[in-house]
């Protein structure tokens, strides 16, 4: 069956209807935007001849994504969070803001409120006794290469398994979170242990649409960031450790080239001696470059619910 009606009389009122268009009130720029999407959702039916099944069946799926708390999960396997910042990369260079450390993405598993220390912390709790020990180190400088003291590197990754605490119950508060404080020199360290990669539940609404295209839902191993400094640029952004089976094939699609840091075995650790901390171990140096600007709104990172961050609608 091939029929079309899209160009009807018909079906043009009744979007226009769906979107409000014929009613006072409401809001403009969110009418328009409906009516977009209902009009392309019924151009998908037409020209691929969806099945009253198959639209059901994604109906369905729809309402399972939303109570297995995987919409923000779908959103980046789909390359959502990608292109929202392809998006902004095109924004900072049609206003010469362009330059520094590359962003990627966030991901939905930020805990607002971590633990803030001046130039050095321990991030994990010390229960895992069979995690590999790493020294998290880097320095925080302007574009000219000028060190920035007082910045604010918030940093946060999963443990061995993949998991983050707070969203894992079974990790101590904010295990694997810190907040450190650049010194004089624009350094930051922390002491570690190496993350594992993670992948999408098995048996999750976003696996199983995966599946359907043929990918997998692996992230390679990677730690967050968020850098930042009144009168520069706020960074979101993650490393990916080299060597990962994922690191080039990111389900997320967060690598960049620049992103990618070799993890070192060394036997001594100058930068970790400083702060106590001895070798052998592992380095996963991270030197990040922010751009300045005026703009308070650049400063500070945008608005989105997060948890323990003050409610946002
Ligand atoms: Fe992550």
């Amino acid at each position: 069956m091939t029929v079309k009606t899209m160009q009807t009389a018909e079906v043009k009122e009744l979007l226009e209807k769906v979107a409000g268009f014929n009613k006072d009130g409401g809001d403009e720029r969110m009418k328009k935007i409906v009516h977009r999407v209902m009009h392309d959702i019924f151009q998908i039916v037409e020209d691929f001849d969806v099945t009253p099944e198959e639209f059901w069946s994604a109906v369905y799926y729809v309402g399972e994504l939303g109570a297995n708390g995987e919409v923000a999960l779908l959103a980046p396997g789909l390359g959502m969070d990608r292109y929202l910042d392809i998006r902004q990369d095109a924004e900072d260079e049609q206003a010469g803001l362009t330059g520094g450390t590359p962003r990627t993405i966030e991901g939905p598993l930020y805990v607002a409120g971590a633990p803030l220390s001046e130039g050095f912390d321990r991030m994990d709790d010390g229960s895992d006794t069979e995690a590999e020990v790493v020294l998290i180190k880097g320095q925080i400088t302007d574009e000219n290469g000028t060190p920035l003291a007082d910045a604010i590197v918030d940093i946060w990754h999963a443990d061995t398994k993949g998991a983050y605490s707070y969203f894992d119950q079974s990790q101590s508060e904010y295990n694997l979170r810190r907040r450190i404080k650049t010194d004089a020199e624009g350094r930051y360290a922390a002491q570690s242990i190496m993350p594992s990669g993670y992948g999408c539940p098995p048996e999750g609404s976003t696996q199983q649409l995966l599946n359907h295209l043929g990918r997998h839902g692996q992230r390679p191993a990677h730690i967050h960031y968020f850098v930042s400094k009144p009168g520069y640029k706020h960074l979101t952004t993650q490393i990916n450790i080299a060597g990962d089976e994922y690191t080039f094939d990111d389900f997320a699609f967060a690598t960049r080239e620049e992103l990618v840091v070799e993890a070192k075995r060394v036997e001594q650790t100058e930068d970790g001696a400083r702060h106590g901390v001895t070798g052998p171990i592992t380095e996963v140096e991270f030197n990040v470059a922010l751009v300045a600007t005026d703009k308070p709104e650049l400063q500070e990172r945008h608005a989105r619910r997060r948890a323990l961050e003050a409610d946002v609608a």
